[in-house]
Parts: C-alpha cells; structure tokens; sequence
C-alpha cells in the first residue's frame, strides 16, 4: 500500500483564516481525499505557526498575552477547517509540548554535532517579514514585502552552519527534477543558489524577543522562528525514532504557497540533511489569489473569508470554485461573477441538473429500483457512456498525479457532459411511452444510474458532499473506492432515491448594492444618439508613474493605435503603476481636456468601482489600441 504523508503550512495566527488559507488547505485536502479512495496509507497535517515577533506584538495590541492570543486564532483556524469538513489526521501548534520538544532535541543534536555556532550578525530587518534582508533583496530601501524601512540590527547569535551545504543543495535537486514543482519555482531556486549561500541566523536574543522556544544550550536566546516551524512537519509525527515517524516521514510532501519557497526550499532540506533525516519527496508551490485584480489585503479591505460564500452556498461550491479556477501553481483571480456564472453553468446545469434528472427518471420510470440492463439493446450508446466514464477517470488520474485539480475537474466534467447529452438523446421519457421498448428504456435507465455511481466515487475529492449525497441516493452504503470505478458495477434493483436541489441556481441579485437604484432617483435617459457622441476606445497602457504630490493620481502614457496621449486617473490607491503597463484599457476619447495637479488628461479612463474595490475596464479578447468601443 503507498504511504502519502502531506501538509500545508502551519499558518501564522496573527490573522484570522482567509481565502488564501483556505485554498491552500482545500487543495491539499482534495489531494489525500484522493489518495484514500485510491487506498493509499495516507496522513494529513495541518496547524499554526504560533511564535515570534509579530505574534508578540499584535497580542499586545490587543491587550493579551501572547498565549491566549495564540489559543483564540488557532482555534479559529482549527474550527475553520472543520466547518470546511477538512479531513486533517492532525493539528500541530507551534506552542504544545509535543513541538518544542522536539525542535529542542533537533537543536541539540545539530549544536553537539557542530553544526551550529555563536557569532555575530548585522543586517537590515524587516519586523513584518521576522528576517534579514540582503542588499540583493532589498527595493529602495525597504523591504519588497511590506514596503516598510528595514531596520539595521546587529547583534550576537547563533549560526546554522547553511553555507557548507550548498553544493550539496544544488546537487540534490538537479538530480530531482520533480522535488520543486512546478518547474518555474525550480529554477528560481537554482537561480538563488548560484550566489554563496549565508549561514542562517538561528536564534533571537530574549532581550528584543521572549515569545519562542529558548534554546537548549544558551536559554538566553529563543529559537528563530522559522526554524522553530519548518520542524513542526516532523514534530507532529511523534519522537524522531517513533513508528510514526519512521513510518510517514520518508513520504512526506509539502504543499505551500510561492510566498514561502525559500525558506522550504532552501533552510528545511539543510536543516534536514544536517539532522540526519530524509529530506522531503516534493515541495508543490500553489500560486497566489487575487480579489477582482487586486492584491488581497486588509487594508483595501477586500480579504474574503470562506463564510461569505459557504453560508449561502455550500463547502462543496466553494471548493469547486477554487479548485477548478485556479490553475495549480499560477495566480488566479477570486471574483463573485466569476464565483456565480461557475456555479450556475457547471453546479447547477451540468451536475446538479444531471443527477435530479436521472434519479427522477429511475423513480418515475422504473418504480424507484435500478433496471436490469438487456445485452442486446442499445450497445452502441451504452458503450459510448462505459468509454466517457473511463476516459474521465484515466484523467483524474493522470491530472492527480500532476495535482492538476482543474484538469482533472475538467475531464470529469467532459463526462458529466456526456451523460447529459446521453438523456438528450436517447429520450426515456419517450421511450416509456412504447412498451416494446421496455428493454431499450431500462438498458438506458441503467446506464444513467451507473453513471451517476461512478460519478458518486469520482467527485469525493472535489465536492464531498454532494458525492456522499449522490452515493446515498443511489443506495451505495460504505466507504467509495477509486477500485470501484468499473462500469457495471451497479447491482439491478438496487433502490434509487430523487435527489433534488443539490445546487440550488443562484439568481441573479434583487436586492444589495445593484438595488440602489429603486431607492436612488433614477438617472435620466440618454438618448443612443447622446451617447454615440461618446468616443469610447481601446487604449494600450505604455507608460504609467505618480503624479508628484498626489495619493490618488497617476499619470498614464496611452497608445490609441496611431497617436499617443496622456491620461489622468485616479486610480493610484487601487493600482501600482508597473501593473498597469501593458494593459488594454477603455478610455472617453474625446473628453474635454483638464489639468489635474498640473497635468494635462487628455481623456478619461474607465473604472468600475464597488465600495473600496476598483476595477478598471479591460477588453476580454485581444483588440487593438485604438478599437472603438460601442
Ligand atoms: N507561518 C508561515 C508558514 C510556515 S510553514 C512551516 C506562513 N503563514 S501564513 O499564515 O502567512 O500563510 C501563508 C500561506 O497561506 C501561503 O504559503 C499560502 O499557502 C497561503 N496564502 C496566503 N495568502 C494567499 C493568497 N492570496 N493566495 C493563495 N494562497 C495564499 O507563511
């Protein structure tokens, strides 16, 4: 039996869990769903990162020590993820016993070893990132992250003796082409690894930071915490020499978001290595969420939180969602249309339409029992069907093994297309109407309900709870197995339930920010000729930069195919003038000029704008500077 050992990162508990959080664990949660109805010998990890700097001070902020801080946001993320109906074997925080202990004992053996020592370092540090920058790094003096001045820190610490180990790095994962994937996150490291690699910094003086694990041989200093939580991966399994270690460590994965490649890729093989432990099979690096094209952050306010769509729609849609959206390892962008036109087209229509059409079908016309299908009648569409199904479940396998959700999804959905299409043509309520045409209708009827059995097994990993209803439904008690996905397993007579409104569609919103309008007075009516006097084009973004002197401006160099002019838009709180370079933008062409803070605009730009969200227009194909828009 294959042994699958994987975790996502243990979250820091100075935020309360988001779509980012969420996705990460969703996705790896789909993975080992998976790899149980594959039969795998699978174990899942998830858990808070709970020390250090920023843990220290945003407790303080809040008036609490830092330990009740920690326990209030790790049970928020642990209930989190319970709601979600994640399926982690284990939650590991950084503050229990079971952890410290073992990063203590890690330390130990690293500093008997020799493999630790006690210099001096001074660097430029960011409080927002917990690290040190190097001059390479840092963006006109300030941390690229957080945008904040580093501040220059020096002081005595403990080393990890990293540098040593370098060609020993670079040599390993050449020799792995899968250990880092995708393969772009791969090269960056190799990339950063062609400069010397430091000694890592490994300690921080009790004097400037007390919330962490003191070290066992100077407890004047506390353990750095990166190197405190990359250990948590293995701390959770027990003592180093338990049967659980032994048993899942050699197999273990990490899922992780891009922000956090270097320290996984880079710190944790070394840390590994010198400790004596295996190093990890793969890193698998997702991309990063966007909200209506922006960053997510608390300060546009735009962070989404799983129960603003899970209340009114279902873990199983948001799942889909995210899933299916974003390509595994590339960024994607997080939009309510988005979320609703997937919903409605491929829950609603496609899947949840399917299955109350096959069971009602089965119920109506077949007394609520699954027919026995007749060998003759039929072969070639039913053939058809067994093919499709097949098909789907080769590619989930494939795509799986790729953790390409979306592919896999897709494939199934190719499937869930041909069924439709299926009861599309083949028409059993016409054939119930013929009654020499019994065989026909239940060879059919059999068809459609082993379809929906397969489909009950395949979609575990995606949508839970719809699989568990659609195996119900039809009658399937125990635990799915991926084994179970042959065509014809579906006993005769095995009784079938209706399953109605497993996607309830959305309609489109009556009330909410849209409905101003019935308590707005109505704008006037412009005429189509008033408006034809609009001059709207397709604009290409050449150049952008602040305006002097303004939070709000930016100055934009826009082509509109044969002439070049400049705009002003207010848009510089919402957009980083590098984002928009290269961008396809709608303009009013021939808008009265105007000076704003002693610039000329020529023309306008085109926003939309919903609370603190703005967006600016953008053609959705490729048209070309200048193309009018009417
Ligand atoms: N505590 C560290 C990780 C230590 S692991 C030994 C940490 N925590 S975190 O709370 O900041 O979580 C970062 C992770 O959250 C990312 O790696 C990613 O998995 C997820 N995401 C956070 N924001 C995200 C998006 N906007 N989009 C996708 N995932 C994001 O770093």
């Amino acid at each position: 039996m294959p042994t699958f050992y994987l975790t996502t990162p243990i979250y820091y508990v100075n935020a309360r869990p988001h779509l980012g959080h969420a996705y990460t664990t969703i996705a790896a949660d789909a993975m080992v769903r998976y790899r149980r109805l594959a039969g795998d010998d699978v174990r899942f990890l998830t858990g808070t990162d709970e020390h250090g700097d920023n843990i220290a001070r945003a407790a303080t902020a809040a008036g609490v020590s830092p330990q009740a801080y920690a326990d209030e946001i790790s049970a928020t993320f642990r209930e989190m993820w319970k709601s979600l109906g994640i399926s982690n074997d284990d939650f590991i925080r950084t503050t229990e016993a079971r952890h410290k202990k073992i990063v203590r004992e890690v330390l130990q053996k690293l500093w008997d070893a020799g493999e630790i020592y006690l210099g001096t370092y001074g660097g430029h540090y960011c409080f927002g990132c917990e690290r040190f920058y190097t001059e390479k790094e840092i963006v006109d003096g300030k941390c690229p992250d957080h945008q904040r001045p580093l501040e220059w820190i020096e002081e005595q610490n403990y080393f990890f003796k990293m540098s040593k180990y370098q060609d020993w790095l670079i040599g390993y994962i050449k020799d792995r082409p899968d250990l880092i994937q995708p393969g772009r996150y791969r090269n960056e490291i190799l990339g950063f690894l062609r400069d010397p690699l430091q000694d890592l910094s490994i300690s921080r003086p009790r004097t400037r930071l007390e919330w962490g694990i003191p070290l066992p041989f100077d407890d004047k200093y506390v353990t750095y915490v990166w190197f405190d939580a990359l250990i948590n991966y293995v701390s959770a399994l027990g003592d180093l020499d338990s049967e659980r270690t032994r048993r899942y460590w050699p197999h273990v994965r990490h899922m992780i978001g891009k922000d956090i490649v270097k320290p996984h890729a880079i710190y944790w093989p070394c840390m590994l290595k010198a400790a004596g432990l295996d190093v990890f099979r793969e890193l698998r690096v997702t991309g990063y969420w966007t909200i209506e094209g922006q960053k997510m952050s608390k300060s546009l306010g735009n962070v989404v939180e799983p129960p603003a769509y899970t209340s009114k729609y279902g873990n199983d849609a948001f799942r889909y969602f995210l899933l299916r959206e974003m390509v595994f390892g590339l960024d994607a962008d997080f939009s309510d249309a988005a979320f609703r036109t997937r919903f409605n087209a491929d829950l609603a229509n496609d899947l949840g339409n399917l299955v109350s059409r096959v069971t009602t079908l089965i119920v109506n016309l077949a007394g609520g029992k699954v027919p026995a299908p007749d060998a003759v009648a039929r072969p070639d569409d039913v053939s058809g069907l067994k093919a499709a199904s097949e098909r789907a479940a080769a590619e989930t396998d494939r795509a799986m093994a790729d953790f390409a959700f979306h592919r896999a999804l897709a494939a199934i959905w190719e499937f869930i297309g041909a069924v439709n299409r299926y009861v599309d043509t083949t028409q059993p309520w016409a054939l119930a109407k013929q009654p020499e045409r019994r065989a026909e209708l239940d060879t059919v009827l059999y068809a459609l309900g082993e379809s929906l059995r397969v489909l009950g097994v395949l979609l575990v990993p995606f949508v839970p709870e719809a699989a568990t209803r659609i195996r119900e439904g039809l009658g399937q008690p125990g635990a799915p197995r991926l084994s179970e996905v042959v065509w014809g397993r579906l006993a005769p007579g095995t009784p079938v339930a209706k399953i109605a409104g497993l996607f309830p569609r959305i309609e489109e919103k009556k009330e909410g920010p849209a409905a101003s309008a019935t308590t707005a007075p109505e704008p006037s009516h412009v005429s189509i000729a008033d408006f034809r006097k609009v001059d709207l084009r397709v604009a290409e973004v050449i150049a952008a930069e602040p305006v002097p002197k303004s939070k709000k401006l930016l100055k934009l160099t826009v082509s509109l195919g044969a002439e070049q002019r400049t705009i002003v838009a207010g848009i510089a709180e919402h957009y980083a003038p590098a984002d928009l370079v290269g961008k396809k933008v709608v303009v009013v062409a021939n808008l009265e000029p105007a000076k704003l803070m002693g610039v000329e605009s020529k023309g306008m730009l085109l926003a939309g704008s919903a609370g603190p969200v703005l967006g600016v227009l953008s053609p959705d194909r490729e048209l070309p500077p200048g193309a009018k828009v009417s």
